[in-house]
């Protein structure tokens, strides 16, 4: 119950239908072909607000987040470097991260911590959860204004990020690189700028560095990085001190160091979930709703719930520029 009660910290809860374009229609219409008759007015919401949500239409087939995607063009995305648990649904829909009811998943631009990310995400709802399970989202540019010093210094010195994948704990590599044939994962690694280094027992240990931060069209920084997901202060104390007991400080399961290697220190991290956590505004679901947000306008996280709680996803049009040019422009 105490997660709920956490909520009291975040925006009101209607607060997000002020940021998003909405579209309304009504369950005779199918999303898609709204979506077709009202492609530029999508594209301009995207353009002008970062977030777009079509609801009423009660939108039932499993692959509607990515055919939504495909309406806009610009091409479906895999997730190539899965960090977290989740499930192929069909062509290139996903679930949503399969991480334990109970848990809050931080805000986070998907894929922040790659030189490639996908511009847009498409979010599908089709069961709603009995309490809590929104979907949060934070508005970038003012996550980013209120992180102040913090994007500085994150910006100059860039982001490493460190995973040592181990049977049992956190995701397999197996997974993460979607084969199970050790000279792939090492392909793929040099592929994408990645260090990969075999520990004994088949444990795979990874370093790359990415972007501490991006531009913005106006030259300003934006917080564009996953070091506060992947920082080892969101490992409960007693479980943190005991994967360096048992694995050293070296091969914990995932960590982040600024990109010159040294240590991002916790209250930093704090501040940075703080500045997020006041920021979040919670998008409540109602069955068959598509939530579309430019991945470089807008964060995401999801709340805790009770109950069941299903939600597809979509990614689309790569982006590996450190600099957000305009939507549809
Ligand atoms: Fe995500």
């Amino acid at each position: 119950m105490a997660a709920f009660l956490a909520l009291g910290t975040v925006r009101a809860m209607s607060g997000y239908l002020d940021h998003v374009e909405l579209l309304t229609g009504d369950a005779s219409q199918d999303v898609l072909d709204a979506m077709r008759a009202q492609k530029d007015r999508i594209e301009q919401g995207l353009r002008e607000r970062g977030a777009v949500l079509l609801r009423g239409y009660g939108a039932t087939d499993p692959n509607t987040a990515a055919e939504s995607l495909n309406v806009l063009g610009g091409g479906l995305l895999d997730d190539a470097f899965w960090s977290t648990p989740r499930s192929g649904v069909t062509g290139k829909t996903f679930t949503a991260t399969e991480y334990p009811k109970a848990r809050t998943i931080a805000l986070h631009s998907e894929m922040a911590y790659m030189s490639g990310w996908p511009r847009f995400l498409a979010f599908h709802s089709i069961d709603v959860a009995d309490q809590g399970g929104e979907t949060s989202i934070a508005n970038l540019d003012q996550v980013s204004a209120a992180l102040g010093p913090i994007l500085d210094e994150f910006a100059t010195k860039g982001v490493t990020y460190r995973r040592t994948y181990r049977a049992g704990i956190d995701i397999p590599w197996q997974k993460a690189f979607q084969t199970e044939d050790p000279k792939e994962v090492e392909s793929i690694a040099a592929k994408n700028g990645m260090r990969a280094t075999w520990l004994p027992d088949s444990v795979l240990q990874t370093a790359h560095d990415a972007q501490g931060a991006v531009k913005a069209e106006d030259g300003r920084w934006l917080w564009f990085n996953q070091a506060h997901v992947f920082h080892v202060s969101n490992v409960p104390a007693q479980h943190r001190k005991m994967l360096s007991d048992m694995f050293g400080a070296d091969q914990l399961p995932r960590d982040a160091t600024y990109g010159d290697g040294s240590t991002i220190p916790d209250d930093v991290v704090k501040t940075v979930h703080k500045v997020l956590t006041e920021h979040t505004l919670p998008v409540q679901w109602q069955p068959g709703d598509v939530l579309i947000i430019d991945n470089m306008r807008y964060m995401h996280g999801r709340l805790p719930f009770e109950g069941t709680r299903k939600l597809h996803v979509a990614m689309s049009t790569g982006h590996s520029e450190p600099v957000r040019t305009p939507a549809f422009g």
